[in-house]
């Protein structure tokens, strides 16, 4: 059977990490979230990091052909292939999505399906100005609803709940910019292929989280782990 590959396609705060870990908690797959990948790379001060910091600092996005050569390569992982992948903030813009399509073809994968998680622009202000996350797990919260804030433990792992440094305005602002012009064009270009599924991720966390399992459930043609 070909591997499966599952898209979380949706803006800035659209609640894309917080629903990955749910998705792959229940299905098994590989989390690929690319977001994640380079501040680790900025964390250990990795030549990837050190290029990469100067854009995710600003908001803007990362060159392609870098963030296109590390989808590729866990893509090819064998137990990648063995698991499925879910991918989380790639592709974000159309050269990207045409790489992963030859991609997926050469690797054995299957056709992608994609979830395009649906939220209105000011309730995506509002949680990304309240975000903050554990520097040791990744964890996410929000400070309206999980009152943490920055320099309390995680009450997963102990670590340092911190805020990132693209969450402050007006680096959401030009997140939110160049989301519409870079990002958005994916919704039409998946959805002329028949492989878009849109869920309303506006909400309570947990009844998003119910909407975003059933859909997911669908593509992957059923099976939970
Ligand atoms: P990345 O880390 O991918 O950021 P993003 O796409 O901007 O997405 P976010 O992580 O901000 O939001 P999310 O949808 O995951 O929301 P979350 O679940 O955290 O990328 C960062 C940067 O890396 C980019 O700007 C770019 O520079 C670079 N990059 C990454 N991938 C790239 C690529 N492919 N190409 C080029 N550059 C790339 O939720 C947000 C908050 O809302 C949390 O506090 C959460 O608790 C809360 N929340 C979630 N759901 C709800 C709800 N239903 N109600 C209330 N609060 C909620």
């Amino acid at each position: 059977m070909a591997a499966q590959a599952l898209i979380l396609l949706g803006p800035p705060g659209a609640g894309k990490g917080t629903h990955g870990s749910a998705i792959v908690e229940q299905f098994g797959l590989v989390h690929v979230a690319t977001g994640d990948i380079l501040r680790a790379a900025v964390a250990a001060g990795t030549e990837l990091g050190r290029q990469a910091k100067k854009y995710m600092d600003a908001g803007e996005l990362v060159p392609d052909d870098v963030v296109i050569g590390i989808v590729r390569e866990k893509l090819a992982e064998e137990e990648v292939k063995a698991r499925g992948v879910l991918l989380d903030g790639f592709p974000r813009t159309i050269p990207q999505a045409e790489a992963l399509g030859d991609a997926l073809d050469e690797l054995g994968y299957g056709e992608p399906c994609v979830l395009n998680l649906v939220v209105p622009e000011e309730e995506l202000v509002r949680r990304l100005s309240s975000r903050r996350v554990c520097k040791q797990c990744g964890a996410i919260y929000n400070l309206n609803i999980d009152g943490l804030d920055v320099g309390d433990k995680c009450p997963k792992c102990g670590g340092e709940i911190y805020q990132r440094d693209d969450d402050k305005p007006e680096a959401i602002r030009e997140r939110l910019r160049v989301y519409k012009e870079q990002t958005a064009p994916l919704i039409e270009y998946y959805q002329s292929r028949g492989l878009l599924r849109e869920v309303d991720a506006n909400g309570q966390i947990d009844e998003v989280r119910a909407r975003v399992l059933a859909a997911a459930r669908e593509c992957l043609g059923g099976k939970d782990q």
